[in-house]
């Protein structure tokens, strides 16, 4: 949707994103073989950046053209522009799914489908909470629920599920809840 695009291309202006690529990510490549990966709303391309230094190719997507337009040219990533909330993923074509800090329950199916045998998923996003936290949205479209992710990606098998709490870089506390998975 055009105000998606607008809304995020201004989100990237008045509030960058970390350069540093995510810790789960980091902790779990080397589960993944190195291969063709899918950056699931990717940003300025922290995560895509990460997965180019270690061999992979990607496919690094998100609507806004402002955050693609920052990832670095290089000739193992393709950028796609595309509305998450319509575009659908290729089955059976990625040996590393990544999806951090975004949430479209529609996609779950598509993203197992896409894994080839062996192929690895990191998602991470914000759970619903309540109080002092400070969460990126109000919308509960855009918020797990508890053991949520165990329910989306029920058939995987998993290799680390974990719910915290995590001070963000702005100091702000934030709920995430965080999946490994593979598929055999
Ligand atoms: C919080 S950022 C996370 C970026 C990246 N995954 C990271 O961890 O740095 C959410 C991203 O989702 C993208 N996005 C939001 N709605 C989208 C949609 N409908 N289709 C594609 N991308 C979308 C935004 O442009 C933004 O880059």
């Amino acid at each position: 949707m055009i105000e998606d695009k607008i809304r995020w291309n201004e989100r990237h202006v008045s509030r960058p994103m970390s350069d540093d690529a995510n810790k789960t990510l980091v902790k779990y490549i080397e589960h993944a073989k190195v291969g063709q990966a899918l950056d699931i709303a990717c940003g300025t391309g922290r995560n895509t950046h990460f997965l180019c230094e270690k061999g992979f190719d990607v496919d690094a997507v998100d609507i806004s053209d402002y955050a693609l337009d920052k990832i670095k040219n290089h000739p193992h990533v393709s950028k796609i522009e595309a509305d998450l909330d319509t575009y659908n993923i290729t089955p059976n074509r990625y040996d590393l799914i990544v999806n951090i800090n975004f949430l479209n329950r529609r996609l779950a199916s598509q993203m197992k489908e896409a894994l080839k045998q062996d192929g690895l998923l990191v998602f991470e996003t914000f759970i619903v909470a309540h109080g002092e936290f400070q969460m990126p949205t109000t919308n509960l479209d855009y918020l797990l629920r508890k053991n949520e992710l165990l329910h989306l990606f029920i058939g995987l098998d998993v290799i680390y599920y974990e719910e915290k709490i995590e001070t963000n870089r702005l100091g702000e506390r934030v709920k995430l809840a965080t999946i490994v998975a593979k598929k055999s």
